[in-house]
């Protein structure tokens, strides 16, 4: 389907002699993996690993690197910094290093007839240091036709209509460089957001956040992920947008919805937050074009996940923001060693799950939130809700979701509405949907918000609101969780498996 050198061939058999055209040649394998690592006798010693689980982590991280475009940051030269014109001023946030106007999607697998750009960009970490930072902008076709809005459509100068945005914020990938959506193939959240959002015409604005896709600023120093920390990611999002529109001013509309999922949920809210308390201030600018956001299952409370998965991850970046913080207050002897394994081989989620949750290995200290004052601390810093927002927000949760609890989301809603009872928020239950698949079942609706907020409409409910959604057909017909993922197949002897391609 998305085979450059297929395509060409089909083509050259439509518009040549039939006589030249030639079969492309086909080779047995369907998820065949691009990678052939295996972990050494030293690391399977030193993170005390049964010959099974090490097998399992050999299989689970040569799946995740066939799922990089052009072997990932590590190999992609976009991702190599650009040197620094002037060292004596001092850097700003928000500043556009490089584009990649034109991505080659040859080795990803975005929907036919989408197009890719990248961008490096300045953001800052928690504590205001300037870092780099990458984004993707997924084009759409032709920008989505408004039937009406308040100023008419945003042209340039030669009266092209530019395309409506939306800065995407997407769910938890991983937590070093090679986790980078802007080279995953599908662009990490494919069919369950990017895609869709570009499909229905809209300039999909995707920042990496800091740490994942650059993860060694000027100095070399290094850029931890600072996971789950819904403000640090929310200002990478909004340096992101600032930087999109230097670099496509007559292509980006500056109007977008933010929309968020999961991680990127807590940060959609996140930028509702910050742009509260600096929309007036700092991102004036960028705020006028604001027109609302959608928190899907958000993050909003750091802790409430499975210990075993949330504590390594924040622990590996938490000496950045509390530098007296030990990972041996939180993680167990053998929980140090599989975190050192997880960073050399910059393992992401699916490794994490083989490291930390085996039945019968405390990989997390039983008294970690009583020996230090960290978690609660860090908890307070990072979560989403609570605070002031600029509305509109509409908050999407399933209740059968299995990573963020629906009592969770709905007592933060709670909060948030009993602290701002004027602001607009909206809160969308599905009964009975899962994490990722809520934004699937939810598809019509964020769609029709979108077009809303871009076509000036009031909203349906203002204030805070509940809104309840039941499945159409009974529950139990319906796929409830996502079972398959964009295989590539972009090479002339797979192209047998994608006859729906040219
Ligand atoms: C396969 O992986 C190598 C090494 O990472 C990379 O250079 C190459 O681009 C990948 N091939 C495809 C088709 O993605
Ligand atoms: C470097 O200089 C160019 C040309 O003056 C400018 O457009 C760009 O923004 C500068 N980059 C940084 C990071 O300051
Ligand atoms: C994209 O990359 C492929 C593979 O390297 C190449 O064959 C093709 O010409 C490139 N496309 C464009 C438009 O440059
Ligand atoms: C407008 O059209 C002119 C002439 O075709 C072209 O040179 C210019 O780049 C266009 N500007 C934009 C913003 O597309
Ligand atoms: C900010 O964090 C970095 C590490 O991420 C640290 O090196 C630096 O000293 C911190 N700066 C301040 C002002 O805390
Ligand atoms: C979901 O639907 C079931 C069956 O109709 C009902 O019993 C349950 O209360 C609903 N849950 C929520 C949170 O509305």
């Amino acid at each position: 389907m998305y085979s450059f050198r297929a395509l060409a061939v089909i083509a050259f058999s439509l518009t040549a002699s039939f006589a030249n055209a030639q079969a492309p040649d086909v080779v047995e394998q369907s998820t065949g993996f691009n990678s052939s690592f295996a972990l050494s006798t030293s690391q399977i010693e030193a993170a005390s690993l049964s010959p099974e689980t090490a097998n399992r982590v050999n299989t689970v991280i040569n799946f995740d690197r066939s799922q990089l475009a052009n072997g990932g940051p590590a190999e992609d030269s976009f991702y190599q910094l650009p040197p620094l014109n002037d060292t004596t001023t001092a850097l700003k946030p928000g500043i556009l290093l490089k584009v990649q106007d034109f991505t080659n999607t040859t080795s990803f697998v975005t929907p036919p007839n989408t197009a890719l750009s990248r961008i490096l960009y300045t953001t800052t970490n928690f504590n205001g240091t300037v870092i780099p930072a990458s984004a993707f902008i997924l084009w759409p076709f032709s920008p989505k036709p408004f039937k009406q809005t308040p100023t008419g459509p945003a042209r340039n100068e030669n009266s092209t209509v530019k395309a409506p945005a939306i800065l995407w914020t997407h769910g938890t990938s991983g937590f070093f460089a090679s986790h980078a959506p802007s080279s995953h193939r599908a662009l990490w959240y494919a069919d369950a957001a990017p895609f869709a959002l570009a499909l229905a015409g809209y300039a999909v604005v995707g920042p990496d956040y800091a740490g994942l896709g650059i993860s060694k600023s000027w100095d070399g120093a290094d850029i931890p992920h600072q996971y789950l920390l819904s403000s640090a990611s929310a200002h990478d999002a909004l340096y992101a947008m600032e930087a999109s529109l230097a670099a496509f001013p007559d292509r980006l509309d500056a109007r977008f919805v933010t929309m968020g999922h999961s991680q990127g949920g807590g940060v959609a809210w996140g930028v509702a937050e910050v742009l509260a308390a600096k929309g007036d201030g700092e991102f004036k600018t960028l705020a006028e074009g604001y027109l609302g956001a959608i928190a899907g299952s958000p993050t909003t409370s750091v802790f409430s996940g499975l210990p075993g998965f949330i504590l390594p991850w924040v622990g590996m970046m938490l000496r950045g923001i509390f530098p007296d913080f030990e990972l041996s207050q939180w993680l167990t002897p053998l929980g140090i060693a599989r975190t050192q394994l997880l960073k050399e081989v910059e393992g992401g989620i699916g490794v994490g799950t083989q490291l930390y949750l085996q039945a019968g290995e405390d990989v997390v200290r039983a008294d970690y939130d009583e020996t230090s004052w960290h978690a609660g601390a860090y908890a307070r810093l990072a979560n989403a809700g609570g605070r002031p927002f600029r509305g509109p927000l509409l908050v999407v949760q399933g209740t059968r979701d299995l990573y963020i609890p629906y009592d969770v989301t709905t007592a933060t809603v709670r909060g948030t509405c009993d602290a701002n009872p004027a602001g607009d928020l909206e809160y969308l239950v599905v009964n009975g949907t899962g994490h990722v698949p809520t934004l699937d079942a939810t598809r019509p609706i964020w769609l029709q918000w979108i077009e809303d907020r871009f076509e000036g409409r009031a909203l349906e409910k203002s204030g805070c609101a509940r809104t309840d959604l039941a499945s159409f057909l009974p529950l139990d017909r319906y796929q409830s969780v996502g079972n398959s993922f964009p295989q590539f197949a972009g090479l002339p002897e797979f192209s047998y498996q994608v006859p729906l391609g040219p």
